[in-house]
């Protein structure tokens, strides 16, 4: 076995003594997932990660801020994280991410029992601030940097099948009501050698399945000097060999150009499923919201992805009850959402938040008409999403195993490239790999289904990215 550089400083590590040991709570999106690798990567000359509380030496909660109740579990935890700290006096405990960014010097004040706040652009200087904090020093850095952050060199560990990639951060849009161009930060994008080199890494270690992520990812490139576009980036990364699946989150419909619409119907590797926020289906409230799309043109957008994939699920986000919306924007909504079919969508009662524009809106809608709106949009997509699963019964697709069933510890759960969940029973050694299924019973969040074990199209066919068969359509 060759010896990296990593390794022998691993060796001459375990050689001096044990490592302490970090346990990370993430919450929210899948961008603090990649920040909370990455901080665990950062630490890792010092702290191994555990997932056991009552043995860390350093306890990091990584937050999120989008909606105020987000942030209320986030205080809730750090509350009664009080009594850990008095039984374990040396652990340090940290708080990062978007909440930390937001309220700064304010967390530490609440906490007396709080060592370091680290914002959104702070966890490449975490471990010099775990350092003081170790020294007794109370930190604070929320400072916003320019520009995208060097990255460090990613292992993965072995078996790996999936991972996500951080190709952009912040974001300039400014919607009305989103926190996030405050804590996140400006935009800026990553080179686009540097995601390649990323993903290829991957690749060779055997991972099969790639999740580009920015918060507003295909604006990709915007502002960098190389004007490598997003669909151009795809096209590199598709072209690598072994990749079996490209996905990427989360799309803004105005950055949608015809050229990344034409990628879904021609690069394989690039599953057909797209998450497509469209957040109201009135145009007032869209232009309230500054989203700068209206609802003819999302719907325009929908229609020319289904002609060039026809198979393509689309996944949305959807706010109710935004300052000033009626009975009839609601309503518009609710039309949008059956004309455009959406397969899943994630639905939420507007939350002001600190610094947005919308917090400052008059007409805010009472909570009781929100929460009855927020029920009727939720039993329309649950219905579609129904309706969807019941579509694909009897079809067979191409499942990526990637962990054991929540249903039953009996059974395998994967994903399909169009993004439903499968559950199928299975011997354990399929874990991390493409195998054909055929989609038996729909449920509400779910399919289940059983393996085909015809040699045409089991595991060595479906395990090849270029088989046709792996597609459910499209
Ligand atoms: N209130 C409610 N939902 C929000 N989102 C973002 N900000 C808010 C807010 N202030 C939702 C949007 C976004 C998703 C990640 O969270 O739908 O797409
Ligand atoms: Fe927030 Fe809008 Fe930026 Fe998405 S595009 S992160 S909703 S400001």
């Amino acid at each position: 076995m060759e010896l990296t550089r990593a390794c022998v400083s691993d060796l001459i590590k375990g050689m001096l003594g044990p490592k302490k040991k970090v346990y990370i709570k993430t919450f929210g999106c899948q961008m603090n997932v990649a920040d909370s690798e990455q901080m665990a990567l950062l630490l890792a000359n010092d702290y191994v990660p555990t997932d056991r509380v009552e043995e860390a030496d350093l306890y990091l909660i990584n937050t999120c801020a989008i909606r105020r109740k987000a942030e209320e579990k986030v205080r809730s935890l750090l509350g009664s994280l009080q009594v850990l700290k008095q039984r374990h006096p040396q652990m340090l405990l940290g708080v990062g991410g978007c909440v930390a960014q937001q309220e700064g010097e304010r967390l530490l004040a609440a906490a007396p029992h709080l060592d370091l706040v680290f914002g959104t652009h702070g966890i490449y200087r975490l471990p010099e601030m775990v350092r003081q904090a170790a020294r007794g020093r109370r930190v604070v850095d929320i400072e916003l940097t320019r520009g995208f952050p060097a990255q460090p060199r990613r292992h993965w560990r072995p078996g790996a099948v999936k991972t996500l990639v951080t190709i952009m951060q912040g974001c300039d849009n400014f919607c009305t009501f989103c926190v996030v161009p405050y804590v996140r930060g400006r935009e800026y994008s990553r080179l686009s050698g540097e995601i390649v080199a990323e993903v290829a890494d991957f690749l060779a270690a055997g991972g099969k399945e790639v999740t580009l992520l920015g918060q507003n990812v295909n604006s990709y490139g915007r502002g960098l000097p190389e004007g490598v576009t997003f669909p151009e980036l795809l096209r590199r990364i598709d072209a690598l060999d072994g990749l079996a699946r490209l996905r990427f989150a989360t799309s803004h419909p105005r950055d949608l150009s015809p050229e990344l619409t034409a990628a879904f119907g021609k690069l394989p590797s690039l599953c057909e499923h797209l998450h497509l926020p469209v957040q109201s289906g009135s145009d007032r409230i869209l232009n309230a919201m500054n989203r700068g799309y209206t609802r003819k043109e999302y719907l325009q957008k929908v229609a020319e992805l289904r002609r060039v994939c026809p198979g393509i699920c689309l996944s949305t986000d959807i706010i109710v009850g935004f300052p000033g919306e009626t009975e009839a924007d609601f309503e518009q909504t609710l039309e949008l959402v059956e004309e455009a079919g959406f397969d899943q969508a994630f639905s939420f009662k507007y939350s002001p938040r600190p610094q947005t524009r919308a917090a400052a809106l008059p007409d805010r809608v009472p909570g009781e008409v929100q929460a009855e709106r927020l029920t009727r949009l939720q039993n329309l997509l649950n219905e579609l999403t129904l309706k969807a699963h019941q579509r694909l019964i009897g079809k067979i697709a191409e499942v990526l195993v990637d962990g054991i069933s929540k249903r039953s510890r009996e059974e395998l759960c994967g994903r399909l490239r169009t993004n439903q969940v499968v559950n199928f029973s299975g011997p354990r050694d399929l874990l991390g790999r493409l195998v054909m299924v055929k989609l038996t019973e729909a449920h509400p969040h779910s399919l289940k289904g059983t393996r085909v074990e015809d040699p045409t199209l089991s595991s060595p066919l479906a395990d090849d990215p270029q088989s046709p068969q792996r597609r459910v359509s499209c």
